[in-house]
């Protein structure tokens, strides 16, 4: 099945999700769709968010004739998802949500995760924690408004106050596992650990890739005959 697999993300922070994707299916092609010039989306309404992310869904079905579409953005899957999935039931959706499960299954117990300010008020997110957290476990919400943005323009100043606030916000409480619910976050793991030395970084990237080939496997319609071409789409220009 040679169509291609659409991703999309408010910029490059989905580029951390197709990295690993590729990883796994070599043989695929796809289409990534940045769309920069919405950034960041974790700072509009969920109205706003589902009426842009819901265009470039259109687009990758419709003119691009996608076989699949990979949400990655843990914004957009979290505030867009059931939605789209209701709207659109004939189409294979694989999204991002924080990998909270992920910390939970690993008996961190003192787990702090950052998002963006939409991410961290999602109904998804209380969702997550409902479903995972066992009593002995705790997490903290840091909603970092502002850091995907800042990341996407490579302003490193701003990173680097963002994640000292981030630090003062924190204070004494001990932090054993951080999850990183932004897919722009990975980007920064290195100034991440800088901050938070010895810190495991946690993010949904491998959970990701595994559902796309399991959906794949499961519908049939994987390319065996693919070489892994990325045709890049970016809004701004
Ligand atoms: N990379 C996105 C996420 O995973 C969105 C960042 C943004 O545009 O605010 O949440």
């Amino acid at each position: 099945m040679n169509q291609k697999i659409g991703i999309l993300d408010s910029g490059i922070g989905g580029t951390t999700i197709l990295k690993e994707i590729k990883k796994l299916l070599p043989t695929e092609d796809y289409i990534y769709y940045a769309d920069g010039k919405n950034n960041p989306y974790g700072e509009k309404t969920p109205e706003e968010i589902y009426k842009i992310v819901e265009e470039i869904v259109k687009f990758l079905i419709q003119e691009r004739n996608c076989k699949l579409i990979v949400i990655a953005c843990n914004t957009a899957t979290t505030r867009c998802m059931k939605k789209l999935k209701e709207h659109y039931p004939e189409i294979h959706f694989v999204g991002t949500v924080p990998a909270i499960k992920v910390a939970c299954d690993n008996n961190y117990k003192h787990t702090l995760v950052l998002a963006t300010p939409s991410t961290i008020d999602s109904e998804r997110t209380k969702e997550l924690i409902r479903d995972n957290k066992k009593d002995n476990q705790e997490i903290m919400l840091i909603s970092c408004e502002g850091l995907a943005n800042a990341i996407e323009t490579h302003n490193q100043e701003k990173i680097n106050s963002i994640l000292q606030q981030v630090k003062e916000k924190i204070g004494k409480t001990p932090i054993d596992s951080i999850v990183l619910g932004c897919t722009h976050y990975p980007l920064i793991k290195e100034q991440i650990n800088s901050f938070f030395p010895d810190v495991p970084l946690l993010d949904g990237s491998l959970g990701v890739a595994k559902e796309v080939r399991r959906q794949l496997e499961k519908h049939n319609l994987l390319n065996k005959k693919g070489n892994g071409n990325v045709e890049y789409i970016d809004s701004k220009e």
